[in-house]
């Protein structure tokens, strides 16, 4: 076989058979495939798409380039949970210690942000002392003792995805639905779970604009999961505003524990209680969503959610003290109000400008190896569909380096506002 016909037969748009993808994402992972034959193929791909079963046997060639991780060790059904990525979204740190208070084995590996979403382990690591490297076997048994860790990826897993995902990145070839789905689905599936849900979205903050194209990975995903035996549910959410109200490391973290303890944004809690449902269902725990809903309400009233967090702090390492008092968390130096420069409702809140914002703050990477400020970020005070006045304030911003007029201006430009009274969005549409 030689990569040169292989990538002449998908940029004509022809089926490739099993043997054709082994040999391709073997040859890559060997170094036996260049990357320019990678990226030529790659693109192919973006022109050309890829069939169902083609992504199904892309995601297991993916899979089985690295280790898989033996969860067996974890008594029960192991349910794991996927977001798409978003401004704001701190559901992780909700839902893990919710579901894991209900009896269900939370054991998630997570990532870091990059560009305008952040990532779950980087506000972990804004609690002090929190270690997101932990042995396997105390990733294990913590997992059995309080239901509930997360930790980086393990460096093994799928080593095909991580050389794919850096030639996509300077290639133009991410905006893909088969090559994002296989890379999702193959890091998801050799982290050990027994069952995924999967949390899809879309609007101007999520990789996928539409709300159509976020159903057509959806339902790759889900084809994928379930041919590779894994039970794969998925919702689709919007994520044309932020999630909640807080963007940025040690905020996130607050208004985290704010939820778990019932005082937190609506929009974050819907979104958590209806993913904890379908997740209990899927672990077999409970038989309806009503029922299901309930269970997850009662944790968050009786405090078991929040004891949940607790443990897996101090089990992690981390300083515990900070979850109980929040208050304890470094704050920005200056807190600055920004006012509407007109009356009305909010019809548009553009989560990814406010994203990216949050990151030139410091709260995030441009690259890989910025380092980030825990503090800053912005706090927002108006949603879409909510009234302002002219000169109300519309968001507070913590920094620790000021606010330039560019930073000010992309800020105004984030909120749309218009006379006419407009609906509050419907954050889940769809479950799949
Ligand atoms: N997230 C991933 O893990 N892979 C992609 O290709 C896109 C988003």
């Amino acid at each position: 076989m030689r990569m040169v016909d292989l990538i002449e037969k998908k940029k004509a748009g022809l089926e490739h058979s099993e043997k054709e993808i082994h040999f391709i994402i073997n040859g890559y992972v060997e170094d036996k495939i260049p990357d320019y034959q990678m990226s030529a193929w790659m693109m192919a791909i973006c022109f050309q798409g890829l069939t169902q079963k083609e992504t199904t046997i892309l995601t297991k060639e993916m899979t089985y380039s690295g280790e898989i991780l033996d969860l067996s060790s974890i008594q029960g059904i192991k349910v794991d949970k996927h977001s798409t990525g978003g401004v704001g979204d701190k559901t992780s740190l909700v839902l893990g210690p919710l579901v894991g208070a209900c009896g269900v084995p939370v054991a998630k590996m997570s990532g870091r942000g990059l560009g305008h979403t952040g990532g779950t382990l980087d506000k972990l690591e804004s609690i002090p002392g929190l270690k997101i490297e932990i042995k396997k076997e105390d990733f294990i048994k913590q997992v059995n003792d309080c239901c509930f860790s997360i930790i980086g990826q393990n460096k093994h897993l799928v080593p095909a995805d991580k050389k794919m995902y850096a030639l996509r990145d300077v290639t133009g070839t991410v905006a893909c639905i088969p090559l994002i789905a296989s890379s999702i689905m193959s890091k998801k599936i050799a982290a050990g779970c027994d069952a995924l849900l999967l949390d899809v979205k879309y609007g101007n903050g999520a990789f996928m604009k539409t709300k159509e194209e976020a159903k057509k990975l959806a339902q790759m995903m889900i084809q994928i999961g379930k041919s590779l035996g894994k039970d794969t549910k998925a919702t689709l959410s919007n994520m044309t505003q932020p999630l909640g109200y807080a963007i940025g490391n040690s905020l996130e973290v607050k208004e985290a524990i704010e939820t778990l303890l019932g005082n937190g944004p609506d929009d974050l809690l819907q979104l958590c209680l209806q993913s904890g449902a379908q997740m209990l269902i899927q672990a077999k725990k409970a038989k309806s969503i009503k029922e299901a809903t309930q269970m997850l309400k009662n944790v968050i009233d009786n405090h078991k959610a929040f004891d949940v967090l607790c443990q897996m702090v101090e089990a992690q390492g981390g300083n515990v003290e900070y979850i109980c008092h929040p208050e304890l968390f470094k704050k920005a130096k200056e807190i600055i109000p920004i006012h509407s420069l007109e009356k009305g409702y909010v019809k548009d809140l553009k989560a990814k400008p406010l994203g990216l914002v949050s990151m030139k703050l410091g709260g995030g990477r441009a690259s890989i190896e910025d380092t980030i400020d825990y503090s800053v970020g912005l706090v927002l005070n108006k949603k879409i569909g909510d009234y302002v006045e002219k000169d109300e304030i519309l968001l507070y911003v913590h920094t620790n380096n000021g606010l330039s007029e560019e930073l000010r201006a992309e800020i105004l430009n984030a909120y749309i506002i218009q006379d006419e009274y407009i609906e509050k969005p419907i954050l889940i549409d769809e479950v799949l």
